[in-house]
């Protein structure tokens, strides 16, 4: 029998070693590629939020490690700012950081943050729901998340999104798209828009493409190796991945952002 994943474990060593972009991000690939994959992370949010218009009010970010959407939405403008970490670890640094904001400590798919309820117009959770291993509380974070958004907010996450079934991993879980979508349905959510955040930059967990496939495996025996030539080598790729992601639809081979609303008196 799988041993169960301790998250709280599992972040509190992993941030304790590396607190920075490679810590929250891809690990095994050093600083520069994660560099530049948070280059167009930033870039992609910015757009999205802007989009979708959340001009003003109160903000939440879930899963905040190392503050990287906490500086977005500063940059964003707004002032009024809270993050949650499950690790004692980023909320310590986090609140050093970020003297201006609200840091709360605790586990998304356990509690909402407490007397918090209809508080925030806008809710981000990026990177963060598919580490969530368990189903049950995989699908209690999407209440908890909605209980503490206004009616009308604006939920922002990024999951795998599949078109077929799940690929359950040790400390990450890929879910399909149906299963997803109808936990966000029973929350109260309705999804307005999906769009893919990487096409060539991350796992092609969503594709059967063999040349996909091989490009990744290819990128990963080379980058998990040589850290610097991983860098050299996102630097080129980050034009042409930006260039994709223009062209591409609500599908894509990797990692997706889903916007969602919460319904109106749910
Ligand atoms: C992959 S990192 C992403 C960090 C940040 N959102 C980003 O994209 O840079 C996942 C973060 O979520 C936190 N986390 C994991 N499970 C969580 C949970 N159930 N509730 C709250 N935070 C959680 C971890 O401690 C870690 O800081």
């Amino acid at each position: 029998m799988r041993e169960k994943f301790d998250a709280k474990n599992y972040w509190e060593k992993r941030l304790q070693g590396n607190y920075d972009l490679h810590g929250v991000g891809l690990i095994e690939w050093g600083e520069q590629f994660n560099l530049w994959l948070y280059r167009i992370r930033r870039r992609f949010f910015l757009k999205t939020i802007q989009q979708h218009g959340v001009e003003q009010g109160k903000v939440l970010d879930i899963g905040s490690g190392t503050g990287f959407y906490l500086e977005c939405w500063r940059d964003l403008g707004r002032e009024d700012i809270h993050g949650m970490d499950l690790t004692d670890v980023a909320v310590q640094k986090l609140r050093k950081k970020f003297v201006d904001m609200t840091i709360h400590c605790g586990d998304i798919g356990e509690h909402p943050i407490e007397a918090m309820d209809h508080t925030f117009d806008a809710i981000s959770c990026m990177d963060v729901l598919f580490h969530i291993v368990d189903d049950e509380h995989y699908a209690k974070a999407f209440q908890n998340i909605a209980s503490m958004l206004k009616d009308e907010g604006l939920f922002i996450f990024s999951d795998s999104w599949l078109k077929g079934d799940d690929i359950r991993g040790t400390h990450i879980v890929h879910r399909s798209r149906t299963f997803v979508a109808k936990l966000l349905e029973q929350a109260g959510f309705d999804v307005v828009e999906v769009h893919p955040m990487f096409i060539l930059m991350n796992a092609p967990v969503d594709s059967h493409h063999l040349i996909l496939r091989a490009w990744w495996w290819c990128l990963y025996q080379v980058s998990a190796r040589f850290h610097r030539v991983a860098g050299v080598l996102a630097a080129v790729l980050y034009p042409l991945e930006i260039m994709l992601l223009k062209l591409a639809g609500s599908d894509g081979p990797t990692t997706k952002v889903i916007v969602c609303r919460k319904r109106k008196a749910y």
